[in-house]
This record gives structure tokens, C-alpha cells and sequence, in this order.
């Protein structure tokens, strides 16, 4: 009876847990990212429309990733495109998401580029 009721309360721990993690930054960047970045991170996003002046960056393209560092892309995430000098039409996430969405986030736009930012 004990060893069944710690084993239940285990798998719920787990499922939790890895619940959690689902959530975590591939979903915070489909509800956030995607409509403009897409949900291959290709920049053709929904929201893209004619009259968009700048497209969204595609993270998949690596040459370009490459050249942006980690603090570059957190500083983007947090204040918005004019924080590098680029478009407004990047909106400043810093009153929506917390510093650990955003280091997720890096990562997962890593994982777009498949490459390592400039240090
Ligand atoms: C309303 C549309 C929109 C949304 C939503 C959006 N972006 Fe962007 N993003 C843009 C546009 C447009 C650019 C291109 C800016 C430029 O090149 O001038 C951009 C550029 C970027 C860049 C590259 C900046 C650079 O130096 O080239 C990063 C990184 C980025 N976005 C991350 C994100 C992340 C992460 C999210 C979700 C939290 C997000 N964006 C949500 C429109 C959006």
C-alpha cells in the first residue's frame, strides 16, 4: 500500500516535471515568437503581412546568427529591434518575459541557426 502510494506519487513528480519542461521554451517562443518568426523560425510568421517594412529575422539562416552573440540576442529579446539598431516592428519583451524565458529562448533560436553566437 506504502510502496503504491509512493510510486504514484513518483510518476505524478515526473509527469510533472516534464510537463513543466514542454512548457518551457519552445512553447513560450509558439505563444510569443512564432506569429512573426514563424514556427520553424523561418521569419514567415502570420502576422507577416505586405506591409511589414523589415521581415522578421529567419533564425535558420546561419551566416547571419552566427554574427549575432548571445548578449546580442538576449538584448534584442529584452528591449526590441532598436536595441541592435534594428526595426521597432521587434517589440521589447522585457515586461512580458522573465531572464530565464529569455536565456530558453536564445536556445532555442540556436537550435534554429544550428550554430554558436560570435563570443
Ligand atoms: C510583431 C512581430 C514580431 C514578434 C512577435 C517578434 N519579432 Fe523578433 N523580429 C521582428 C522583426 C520585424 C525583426 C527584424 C528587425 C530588423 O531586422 O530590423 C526581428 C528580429 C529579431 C531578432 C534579430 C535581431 C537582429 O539583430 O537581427 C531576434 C533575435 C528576434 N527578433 C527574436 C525574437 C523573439 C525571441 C521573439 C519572441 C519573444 C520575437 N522576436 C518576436 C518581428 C517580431
Amino acid at each position: 500500500m506504502k510502496k503504491s502510494t509512493l510510486l504514484i506519487a513518483s510518476l505524478f513528480i515526473v509527469f510533472m516535471t516534464e510537463a513543466a519542461c514542454a512548457s518551457e521554451p519552445e512553447a513560450v517562443f509558439k505563444f510569443y515568437c512564432a506569429q512573426c518568426h514563424g514556427l520553424g523560425g523561418e521569419g514567415d510568421g502570420p502576422n507577416v503581412t505586405a506591409d511589414f517594412a523589415t521581415d522578421p529575422r529567419n533564425f535558420t539562416k546561419t551566416a547571419e546568427m552566427e554574427k549575432l552573440s548571445d548578449a546580442d540576442i538576449k538584448n534584442v529579446i529584452l528591449d526590441g529591434g532598436p536595441a541592435l539598431s534594428k526595426s521597432a516592428l521587434m517589440p521589447p519583451w522585457s515586461k512580458t518575459l522573465t531572464g530565464q524565458e529569455v536565456d530558453g529562448l536564445v536556445q532555442v533560436l540556436r537550435g534554429f541557426c544550428k550554430c554558436k553566437g560570435a563570443p
